[in-house]
């Protein structure tokens, strides 16, 4: 299959198209790119598996470009969906409620709720809004490679198994939305992203992070490994034990190179690395592009431990699973 990298209108018009003949498209989003297709159309569905080669029990979000879809998409708001739905879409969040019947469970993975996500991005807003149907969508990566936050990245990834890809340039937030279980009797975050537990807290009240070991998974995304890069990744606590293993690797016969934020940077003293900027916006944003450059040019990544508060711990969430929980 011919995949073509378009852009503008055109590729909205062309985009729109094939997902009305049944087809998947790749589109932009304010997060990562997405691989879509019609949500009510089953076979569109099963193209989207086969793309990534995705096990089919993991459920898909389904995306929007107007409020005005969500009750018929879902079979229940309550008051704290309601409030999470005018706060914060569109934005980098996807809110879990009961789904309508008129979900095929081949979109949810057979469970009896959705994910409904409203992006911010103003090429993912005119697509969705040209292809006037929900569209479920994955991250736009092979099974189990990292997630893609511009075109570029995606081509490399997805070349000849998808028809198009729309060009939207870099994504701002640069990781997945906030996934947020609103049928449980507490809020519970079962991913965290851009929009943080402090957030949802603050006009909530109460919102719970999912922590249990994923058996029977509640985000089945969660039991699968995830985000890994093509060459081995690891965590460095710190400053030393991040330029002893460089060394290490280095005297090896590896080509290491280090992921880290500015303040980092400039202690170097001649070790490659790959800047991901000054603080914890930027190093959300630049994250998943970050690994994607260090899996191109080196072949050993040693990423900073960015620490825990605030969205460092949605950072170091994609990071841990990349490195396999792997600390130096
Ligand atoms: O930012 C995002 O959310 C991106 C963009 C494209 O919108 N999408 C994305 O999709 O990250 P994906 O498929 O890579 O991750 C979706 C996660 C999976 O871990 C899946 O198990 C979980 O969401 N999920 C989807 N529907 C669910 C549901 N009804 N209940 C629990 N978890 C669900
Ligand atoms: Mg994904």
């Amino acid at each position: 299959m011919e995949t073509k990298l378009l852009e503008g209108q055109q590729a909205i018009e062309l985009g729109a198209q094939l997902i009305n003949k049944g087809e998947v498209v790749v589109f932009p989003t304010e997060t990562v790119y997405g691989l879509g297709a019609n949500a009510f159309d089953v076979n569109a569905v099963k193209k989207i598996y086969e793309a990534k080669g995705r096990p089919s029990d993991n459920p898909l979000i389904v995306h929007i470009y107007s409020k005005d879809q969500i009750p018929s998409l879902v079979s229940e708001i309550t008051q704290n969906a309601k409030t999470l739905i005018d706060t914060f879409m569109p934005g980098p969040i996807t809110i879990i409620m009961p789904k309508a019947p008129s979900i095929p469970k081949e979109v949810t993975g057979g469970l009896d709720t959705v994910g409904i996500r409203m992006p911010s991005h103003p090429i993912a807003n005119a697509f969705l809004k040209a292809c006037n149907c929900p569209i479920a969508a994955p991250s736009a990566n092979v099974s189990t490679h990292i997630s893609p936050t511009n075109a570029e990245d995606v081509y490399e990834d997805m070349q000849g198994r998808v028809p198009l890809i729309i060009q939207g340039g870099a994504s701002e937030v640069g990781i997945e939305s906030t996934i947020i279980d609103m049928t449980q009797d507490i809020p519970t975050i079962l991913r965290p992203g851009g929009i943080t537990q402090e957030m949802i807290a603050s006009v909530l009240g109460a919102c719970e992070s999912f922590k249990g070991k994923v058996t029977v998974a509640k985000a089945p995304g969660m039991k699968y490994k995830h985000y890994a890069p093509l060459c081995p990744m690891v965590i460095a606590e710190t400053f030393e034990s991040m330029i002893k293993e460089y060394a290490d690797k280095k005297a090896k016969g590896f080509n290491p190179i280090i992921i880290a934020r500015d303040d980092i940077i400039k202690k170097l003293n001649g070790e490659r690395y790959i800047d991901v900027g000054l603080n914890a916006d930027e190093t959300m944003r630049n994250i998943f592009a970050s690994m994607h450059e260090g899996q191109r040019i080196a072949d050993y990544i040693i990423c900073q431990d960015f620490g825990m508060d605030g969205k460092n711990a949605s950072v170091m969430n994609r990071v841990n699973k990349a490195a396999g929980g792997v600390r130096v």
